[in-house]
């Protein structure tokens, strides 16, 4: 195939990108992503502080324009994301105890609901642990351990026809301790029912040319444990073409590595944009990385 999303569509995966609303209105960057992928992350308009920025008034604008963009064209939508301790808007950050409890409850209903039945992901939870597997110390830990179970709960409660996610970054070494913190909660999780369906790995990779240690093992031990596992964020220092094609390769090579996501479509668009880190230049070509992603995907 000759293109990112059909050719993962050869073994039943998807391949997509980051969108950003503020550039939908840039031909060279609808005409490539319109070609080239199959499922789309709003990049920051689903976040906390664009869908909720006063307590109890919900903003769907912006994510409804990704929403519909993607969907005019056949594309899949993950939403990202419901609970983290970044991206809060104002009013929620002063907030903590039970009344932060209750409003994050209440976020995840209220954005739920909106796009009930639409969303084929949700990242319920964002960027929860720390670098040594313990968990990260935010407004949202104050609450309680408890609080991320508590949102995967109510998520799937309030809509029950989409995957439910735990994603987060460094977590792509088997061996790191943040991967291990992360491992240790879904299975937590699996074996006391909560509902979890899937784990993201941001896939952040800086420098170098080989992988993090054993990334397929991880992406492996997660999905033994029956959650699906996916590449959210994929961006890479200089696009290492080895890099990108090895991290392809071990999707393809799990079973339950359901698809690949790259953050962002052109390296001008990309929050990394000094490092070149994605598959098209600032002109919309397609680079040498690109070429290697997709020749890892038609081989599968
Ligand atoms: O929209 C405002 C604009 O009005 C203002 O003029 C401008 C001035 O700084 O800021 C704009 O907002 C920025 C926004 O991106 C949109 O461009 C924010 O400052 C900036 O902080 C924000 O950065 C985003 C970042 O998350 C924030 O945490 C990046 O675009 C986005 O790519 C990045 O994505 C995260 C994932 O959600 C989670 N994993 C890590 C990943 C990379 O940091």
């Amino acid at each position: 195939a000759s293109t990112l999303g059909a050719a993962a569509a050869q073994s039943g995966r998807y391949f997509g990108t980051a969108i950003a609303a503020g550039r939908l209105g840039d031909s060279t960057y609808t005409t490539v992503a319109g070609r080239e992928f199959t499922m789309v992350t709003a990049e920051n308009e689903m976040k906390p502080d664009a869908t909720e920025p006063q307590r109890g008034q919900f903003n769907f604008g912006s994510g409804d324009q990704i929403y519909n963009w993607a969907t005019q064209r056949g594309m899949k939508v993950r939403g990202h994301t419901l609970a983290w301790h970044a991206q809060q808007p104002g009013w929620m950050q002063s907030l903590g105890g039970s009344s932060l409890r209750q409003a994050m409850i209440d976020h995840i209903n209220g954005v739920m609901a909106h796009y009930k039945g639409k969303l084929a992901y949700w990242d319920v939870v964002n960027e929860a642990f720390n670098e040594d597997g313990s968990r990260r110390q935010s407004n949202l830990q104050s609450t309680g351990n408890d609080w991320i179970e508590v949102a995967f709960r109510t998520a799937r409660n309030a809509d029950p026809s989409t995957r439910l996610c735990y994603n987060d970054y460094n977590i792509e070494n088997w061996s790191y301790g943040k991967t291990q913190g992360v491992y240790n909660m879904i299975r937590d999780f699996k074996s006391r029912g909560v509902p979890i369906d899937c784990v993201g790995l941001q896939t952040h990779f800086t420098g170098g040319s080989s992988l993090p240690g054993n990334f397929q093992t991880t992406l492996s031990s997660f999905a033994a444990l029956g959650v699906d596992v996916a590449l959210t964020e994929v961006d890479v220092t200089n696009a290492s073409t080895s890099q990108y094609a090895g991290l392809t390769q071990a999707c393809m090579n799990v079973p339950r590595c359901v698809g690949i996501t790259v953050w962002g479509v052109r390296d001008s668009d990309s929050w990394r944009s000094s490092e070149n880190p994605l598959l098209f230049d600032g002109g919309g070509n397609k680079k040498a990385a690109y070429t290697s992603v997709l020749n890892a995907l038609n081989a599968a």
